[in-house]
């Protein structure tokens, strides 16, 4: 389409009032459907070969030891969290034992750690990066503490020099909820890397998507083999440990030898295909994104009505984020206004959402369960008084658009 085309078309939505800035748009190109509509016609749409050859690329881009898809980033939590509780595991997590989790985190982040019996133990973010507070983890470790769940928030991550120190001198467990920050990487690695267990989502509007989708990565061969044997109904099958167990248990069909507790958290091949297509342009999406960011902040901040009503998170030498949203801090002087300009921007639509939970302390589900907090918890909830976040798309943004967010988030001021 011509540029004069777009500009008319855009104005002709604007007037008719149906200019929307979605958090994505246009995910999906034709290629990545038609590599899902192939495997629908193949047949064979249940986890095999594509699966298979997603989890091999994926390990090998993102500097993994093991990859295993799964049907989404909470199942990546949950087989995580169950793969760590396992007795098959040398060194396992037991009833009680206290987990350090962030007071921002997604609910799937949490609940597998309540369902396995272990004590989620709240840790305060940092204002600067919405991730763990350190100087309040190190406060909350106790004899109990035997693991870290830590969650990248929108492809931010906290001190992984410091938090991997920690565990390394308290021999402590650490999983990486990396559902929002496939790509992201501190110190040059990738997030994900740095725990005994990463995992990360493919849900529609994440770094990519398959719709649906999750992966979890470890460092080991023996917690890749349990990961698989969890996924599927704790079956031997394709694991290292189904030839002992075939030979120990020689009156049961090798097929259907059950070693394990387990689930099915299965991925879809039609999924895995899609994904695959879309990893192929995981760096375009972050390169594209990070312009995009970039060009919406300048605007803001060339406009004549700037005058700090906002705050964003920045990379720094450490941390070079992947964005899948700009997150956003309304300046405090005015952050009582926070409910109605949200209001206002669902109005001129531009969606948005709150920075993942508030802080997720403040949920009813906290209270169902009567989890117990210690401390305050100042700065999770100024990002919930505070905060949300606008998708970034994966192509260009026009001018218009821009200029559409530029003034539409100013309108701040208007705001009483
Ligand atoms: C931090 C975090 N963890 C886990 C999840 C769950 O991922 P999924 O939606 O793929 O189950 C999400 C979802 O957005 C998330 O934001």
């Amino acid at each position: 389409m011509s540029t004069i085309k777009i500009l008319k078309k855009q104005n002709i939505l604007l007037m008719s009032n149906k200019f929307t800035y979605p958090l994505l748009e246009n995910a999906f190109s034709k290629k990545d459907l038609n590599e899902g509509i192939k495997v629908i016609k193949s047949g064979q749409i249940t986890m095999s070969s594509e699966t298979l050859k997603f989890e091999k690329k994926f390990a090998k881009k993102n500097k993994s030891n093991f990859a295993l898809m799964v049907n989404s980033g909470s199942s990546a939590n949950l087989l995580s969290i169950a793969a760590a509780c396992n007795p098959m595991r040398k060194k396992y997590l037991k009833k009680n034992d206290e987990v350090l989790i962030p007071a921002i985190c997604w609910s799937t982040s949490l609940w597998p750690i309540v369902q396995y019996g272990l004590k989620p133990v709240f840790v305060d973010i940092d204002i600067n990066n919405l991730n763990l507070n350190i100087e309040d983890l190190v406060s909350k470790i106790t004899k109990k503490t035997r693991a870290i769940m830590c969650v990248h928030i929108l492809g931010l991550s906290t001190n992984m020099d410091k938090l991997r120190k920690i565990c390394e001198q308290k021999k402590l467990i650490l999983f990486e909820d990396t559902c929002e920050s496939l790509g992201s990487k501190y110190n040059n690695v990738n997030l994900g890397n740095y725990g005994d267990f990463g995992s990360y989502s493919f849900y529609y509007s994440h770094q990519i998507t398959s719709g649906e989708g999750g992966m979890v990565v470890c460092k080991n061969l023996e917690d890749y083999n349990i990961l698989k044997s969890l996924r599927s109904h704790g079956w031997s099958r394709d694991t290292k440990f189904h030839n002992f167990y075939k030979k120990k248990f020689k009156n049961i069909d090798e097929k259907f030898l059950f070693i394990n507790s387990g689930y099915n958290l299965r991925p879809l091949d039609v999924t895995a295909a899609i994904a695959n297509n879309q990893y192929k342009r995981l760096n375009q999406f972050i390169n594209i994104r990070k312009k995009n960011r970039n060009l919406i902040i300048k605007t803001l901040k060339k406009n004549k009505r700037w005058n700090d009503q906002f705050l964003f998170f920045e990379s720094n030498k450490k941390i070079k984020p992947s964005w899948f949203g700009l997150p956003i801090l309304i300046n405090k002087k005015i952050n009582f206004k926070r409910k109605k300009f949200i209001e206002y921007l669902n109005k001129s639509k531009i969606e948005n959402r709150p920075i993942v939970s508030g802080n997720f302390l403040n949920q009813p589900a906290i209270k169902l369960y009567k989890l117990k907090t210690k401390g305050t918890f100042k700065n999770a909830d100024l990002v919930q008084k505070s905060g949300f976040f606008i998708g970034l798309h994966t192509t260009k943004l026009s001018k218009f658009k821009v200029n559409y967010i530029v003034e539409k988030l100013l309108d701040i001021d208007q705001i009483k």
